[in-house]
């Protein structure tokens, strides 16, 4: 997988073995787009595997949506930094908390599904746009893989719900399911909340 994917792993490991040392790297920091632009163009192959998950952490936090690639600083007019730079650690407990009674896979989609249907199973689905099959990294996700992920839910025991865009491909891909039209807004844009349609596809 590409680097940016693989980099969560790293920052777990580094905030489960080293987190006094993970939490010291933002004493005195400051949620500052310099310090963003710094941290951004550092070179990660310079750090140390606790600076590498510090600087990803608050690129993460410090950037417009959460975005990992090519972060921009993100800021609110009205609202403070989502970056608390005094709450790390309770900021990771949350997370830690929220996932301690969480089963968490890293399989490709046809083998989650296939190991986890059953007549109780409730899937919801959200997998690269059509048009972004390779945002994730080349070879996860192909143009094929929306008609192979249609042909495995024709067959599927429990119930699905699937989210994607909202364009011919899709709808002649899924058009043996229910199809449902929803208005939003996409507010991860570079542009301003871009109005847009999805489709809600569901075989209920
Ligand atoms: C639209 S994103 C989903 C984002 C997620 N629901 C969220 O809110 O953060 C599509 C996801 O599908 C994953 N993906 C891509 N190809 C995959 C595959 N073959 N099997 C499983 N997951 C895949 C990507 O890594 C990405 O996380």
């Amino acid at each position: 997988m590409p680097r940016a994917e693989k980099q969560p792993e790293r920052e777990i490991r580094c905030v489960q073995w080293h987190l006094e040392e993970f939490v010291r790297c933002f004493k005195w920091a400051l949620v500052a787009r310099d310090e963003f632009e710094r941290l951004k163009a550092a070179n990660p192959d310079t750090l140390t595997d606790i600076q590498r998950a510090a600087r990803f952490y608050y690129l993460h936090q410090a950037g417009f949506g959460g975005r990992i690639v090519n972060p921009s600083y993100g800021y609110g007019i009205t609202s403070a930094p989502r970056l608390n730079l005094l709450r790390i650690e309770e900021s990771l407990s949350a997370a830690h908390l929220r996932l301690a009674r969480v089963n968490v896979e890293c399989l490709p989609y046809s083998e989650v599904i296939a190991r986890y249907d059953g007549a109780d199973t409730f899937f919801y689905i959200d997998p690269p746009y059509w048009d972004c099959e390779n945002c994730y990294g080349p070879g996860l996700f192909s143009r094929d893989d929306f008609t192979k992920l249609a042909d495995q839910l024709a067959g599927l025991k429990g119930k699905f719900l699937l989210s994607l865009n909202d364009i011919p491909g899709v709808r002649e891909v899924f058009k043996a399911f229910r199809l449902e039209e929803v208005r939003t807004r996409y507010s991860c844009s570079n542009r301003k909340n871009v109005p847009a349609g999805e489709l809600f596809i569901s075989n209920y």
